[in-house]
């Protein structure tokens, strides 16, 4: 794993399939980061709805320039396997604002009868050093701190549709095989995420290292997410972890995702390399409702696969620690509000 020829091989060789047709998600309800047209995300929803999903919330950063309500009406009209009968709403949610994703939760708590599923896919790809108006660099502030941001805010009302119907609710991190593909030589500095900020650690504009290096910090987070929620001395059976969650690999696709890193041949590149955005939803579709045994995983081509060997080293679990703690602190600075007891239901 984790190997640029071997991504080559796999890109190749395996081809991503749709989830089998006795999937089915009836009465159920799930949200969609990232769903705007060309999307993953998108790709994602429309599958979802068309397996007898109740309620799909697209979660979209601006609806007008997203053109959401065709995004939606593509998902109504499928017809197969069977018309799709989903209430589709839209909503609005923006990383980049700290406000804005507690307002959006806020809304999910006080409007949705239950949360069965969350795909969080929203995810930017910045070659050049740009600071969000959070003070943060881009990659960071919407892949890193908007996805750990929203996967705290969203844990209760998986929580308690868990409760009311004894079957796992699933929260799914979109990451990447780029994880592998970092450095990461921030992780020695006395603050991780404020080196992260500085624009002295970037690098040379169009190096793909921040990115990847967020894709990085996806999962650890996660590992870390789900054994907070989940403490190895909590039985799976006993209740305690009512929330199933992992992290995925969507493979190299066609998206608007790479739309400022065009490489010489790229049409032919992706000709013969990239997977489609519908493939690529269905990685996100397989790990979203496959895998139910699974907890605190990392899914690619459909399947548990390991993470880099860095991630589990002992200095990738130190730095795991020290992410979470520096990002909870980030949270409480700017949110008064947040309770990551009363989040995590310890
Ligand atoms: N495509 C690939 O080859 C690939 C490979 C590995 C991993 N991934 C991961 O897959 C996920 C989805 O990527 P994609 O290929 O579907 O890319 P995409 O087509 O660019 O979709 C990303 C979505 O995220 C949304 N987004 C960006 N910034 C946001 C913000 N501040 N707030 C809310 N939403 C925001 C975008 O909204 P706008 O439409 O408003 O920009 C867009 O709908 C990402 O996490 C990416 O890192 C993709």
């Amino acid at each position: 794993m984790g190997t640029q020829f071997g991504h080559i091989y796999r890109q190749l060789t395996f081809k991503p399939k749709p989830l089998p047709l006795g999937i089915r998600l009836d009465g159920q309800t799930a949200i969609v980061t990232g769903a705007g047209n060309g999307s993953l995300g998108l790709e994602a929803a429309k599958e979802l709805a068309a397996h007898g999903l109740a309620r799909l919330i697209l979660a979209v950063r601006n609806t007008a320039a997203t053109n959401a309500e065709a995004a939606k009406q593509q998902i109504l009209e499928q017809s197969s396997p069977e018309p799709v009968a989903c209430d589709v709403q839209i909503w609005e949610v923006d990383y980049e604002s700290f406000e804005s994703m507690a307002a959006f939760a806020t809304r999910a708590r006080a409007e949705l009868d239950r949360l069965d599923v969350v795909i969080l896919s929203a995810g930017v790809k910045k070659l050049e050093f740009v600071r969000t108006k959070t003070g943060h660099e881009s990659n960071i502030q919407v892949n890193h701190l908007g996805t750990a941001y929203l996967s705290l805010l969203l844990l209760p009302s998986l929580r308690q549709t868990a409760r009311q119907t004894g079957r796992k609710s699933r929260l799914t991190i979109v990451a990447s095989e780029v994880h592998f593909w970092t450095p990461f030589s921030e992780r020695s500095a006395p603050l991780i995420l404020q080196r992260l900020d500085e624009k002295s650690s970037f690098g040379e504009k169009g190096d793909m290292e921040r990115y990847n290096t967020s894709k990085l910090l996806n999962v650890l987070w996660m590992r870390e997410l789900s054994s907070q929620v989940s403490p190895a001395s909590a039985s799976v059976s006993s209740g305690k972890s009512p929330v199933t969650i992992n992290a995925v690999n969507p493979g190299f696709c066609t998206s608007a995702l790479h739309r400022s890193h065009v490489m010489p041949g790229q049409a032919f590149i992706n000709h013969v390399l990239a997977w489609t955005p519908t493939q690529g939803g269905y990685c996100l579709t397989n790990a979203a409702c496959g895998h139910h045994d699974r907890q605190g995983a990392y899914i690619s081509e459909q399947e548990v696969k390991p993470t880099s060997s860095f991630v589990t080293s002992a200095e990738g679990e130190k730095s795991q620690k020290r992410l979470w703690d520096e990002t909870v602190t980030l949270f409480q600075d700017v949110d008064r509000s947040f309770d990551l007891k009363y989040l995590l239901g310890s």
